[in-house]
């Protein structure tokens, strides 16, 4: 009888792929490019994604033996669950496989911003040692600003406090309790706007947070804000935030993630104050490692016609 069909349509550990390579017939594609992505979805029966792959109501038309999409990590804005849904089509992810990392990311961007750290080294390497240029400022005292206290948010918050730092938080999801518990205070989204030395965001991607951090909001914060955004692109609005910074309405911004991706050539790039990643914060071996296995492990128990537990 053949195996079942799993398409990886982009980078999985390989780890992942061993565990899935025992019971399944292992495909792979690149879900970037539809062209190849499409044609190849016809006799699969399972699907594992990251976020370059869109799975949308015309990837699911390609694939009338379709079961299960995985998502190899946390963010599930990439993939229409409604649509997967109603094609009877189980979409499971990997929620806790990357956190460590995201918040890790996080951090480092908080203080390379804080610190200047990019633009030190940048200089330097071109031969210009600028001290007084790229004086920083220290966390201790300030306050952190963390839009989103869910997993990833909380996980910053505990990096963050041996800092010195007063934390506060909007969402309005949790219990003022919960967060009290985590040393964080909760506030409205104005609050932490007007109150944030550093904001950093920790929200999914949905109607309600898109664009989120508009011009609007841009011009209630300190001057001195740092914002950082290891989330979503788009949650804050980059073209409010490059106004803002070039402004002098926001001192500076750490960036991992875009509103369009991949993102080679941004009006932010232009700016010194900014420093940006491409969307690493789930890009550590062990997040890698941990999201490869969760999901093969969920597709397996899927196909099997089993309970797929919350990872
Ligand atoms: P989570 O679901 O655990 O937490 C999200 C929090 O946001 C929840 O506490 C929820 O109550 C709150 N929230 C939801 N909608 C809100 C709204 N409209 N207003 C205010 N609060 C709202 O998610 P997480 O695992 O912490 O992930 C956070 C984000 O990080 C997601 O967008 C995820 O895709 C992204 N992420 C990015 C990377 C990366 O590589 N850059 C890695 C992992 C996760
Ligand atoms: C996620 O949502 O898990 C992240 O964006 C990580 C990724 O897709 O690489």
């Amino acid at each position: 009888m053949n195996k079942p069909v799993v398409l990886v349509a982009e980078e999985l550990s390989e780890a992942g792929i061993a565990l899935l390579a025992t019971d399944f017939e292992v495909r792979h594609t690149d879900g970037a490019d539809r062209s190849q992505f499409l044609p190849a979805l016809a006799e699969v029966d399972a699907l594992i994604v990251r976020s370059a792959t869109q799975v949308d109501s015309e990837a699911l038309s390609h694939a009338p033996r379709l079961r299960v999409v995985a998502r190899a990590g946390v963010g599930l804005d990439n993939v229409d669950v409604e649509a997967s849904t109603k094609a009877g089509v189980m979409v499971v992810n990997a929620p806790t496989s990357n956190i460590t990392s995201a918040a890790e990311h996080t951090v480092a961007l908080i203080l390379a911003s804080a610190r200047n750290v990019a633009q030190g080294h940048g200089a330097l390497k071109a031969g210009e040692w600028k001290r007084s240029k790229y004086t920083g400022v220290e966390l201790d005292a300030k306050v952190v600003g963390i839009l989103g206290l869910g997993r990833i948010g909380q996980l910053v918050a505990q990096r963050l406090a041996p800092f010195g730092v007063e934390l506060i938080a909007y969402d309005p999801y949790l219990q003022p309790a919960r967060a009290a518990q985590m040393g964080v205070r909760l506030a409205s989204l104005e609050e932490v706007l007007r109150q944030a030395d550093f904001i950093t965001v920790h929200l999914p991607k949905s109607k309600e947070t898109l664009g989120l951090i508009g011009d609007r909001e841009l011009h209630m914060v300190k001057p001195s804000v740092r914002i950082v955004n290891v989330a979503r692109g788009g949650i804050v609005d980059e073209g409010a935030l490059y106004s803002a910074i070039k402004e002098g309405r926001v001192a500076g911004a750490g960036i991992d993630v875009f509103a369009k991706e991949p993102c080679t050539d941004s009006p932010l790039f232009e700016l010194d104050s900014v420093v940006v990643t491409p969307h690493l914060g789930a890009s550590t071996h062990e997040a890698q490692e941990k999201a490869g296995t969760q999901v093969a492990r969920s597709v397996k128990l899927a196909l099997g016609g089993e309970f797929v537990p919350d990872a």
